[in-house]
């Protein structure tokens, strides 16, 4: 069901540079996952960012195998700005058990981020995440993009994911 606010209610100026945001993103192709421990996957996903006139964007992530069609990686969570600057911050919660704030900027229609805070539940899978990076960019065709870069326990930081979404 449609949420009831969210129709009604304008965004909050604090959040217009990031009106481009908004909405939701269907792959436009499978993404691809990798990283050197692990054998190269493509994964399906979906991305709904919303609002209800809070200076917050509420936000889902939803990744499926892309072959098998399972549910695989979930986030959510709630993006800020800082009022009058490029400051972005997001509060992500992470189906593994791990949850993070990354912070950021946005430069344009491309936004930069990196974890500040990581923490996860005591029975986390190995090997844990030390850090990670991601970017978004809104290409001028109109698609969005998105990398992912982590480091683990036992690996340097380098890409995870990246994958491509069109506005459905
Ligand atoms: C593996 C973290 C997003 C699919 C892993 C591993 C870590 C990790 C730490 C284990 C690497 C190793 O064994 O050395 C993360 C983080 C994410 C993220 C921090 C988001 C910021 C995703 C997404 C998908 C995905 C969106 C899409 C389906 C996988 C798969 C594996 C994997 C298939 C290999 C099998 C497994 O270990 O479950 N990820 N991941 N990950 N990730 Fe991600």
């Amino acid at each position: 069901m449609a949420c009831p606010v969210s129709n009604t209610v304008e965004l909050n100026p604090t959040l217009l540079p990031l009106d481009w945001l908004l909405g939701t993103w269907e792959c436009d192709e499978p993404g691809e996952g990798c990283f050197p421990t692990i054998k190269p996957f493509r994964y399906t996903e979906t991305l709904h960012f919303s609002h209800v006139g809070q200076p917050v964007i509420n936000f889902m992530f939803n990744a499926f195998h892309a072959e098998s069609k399972k549910p695989l990686h979930r986030e959510c969570g709630f993006i800020r700005m800082q009022p009058g600057t490029n400051r972005v911050a997001f509060i992500i919660a992470q189906n593994s058990g791990l949850v993070e704030i990354e912070e950021g900027e946005l430069a344009g229609e491309q936004l930069s981020l990196q974890s500040q805070q990581l923490a996860r539940i005591s029975f986390a899978k190995q090997p844990h995440v030390k850090q990670i990076c991601r970017v978004f960019q809104l290409r001028p065709d109109g698609k969005l993009e998105q990398t992912v870069s982590m480091a683990t326990d036992n690996q340097p930081l380098m890409q995870h994911l990246h994958i491509t979404y069109r506005r459905s």
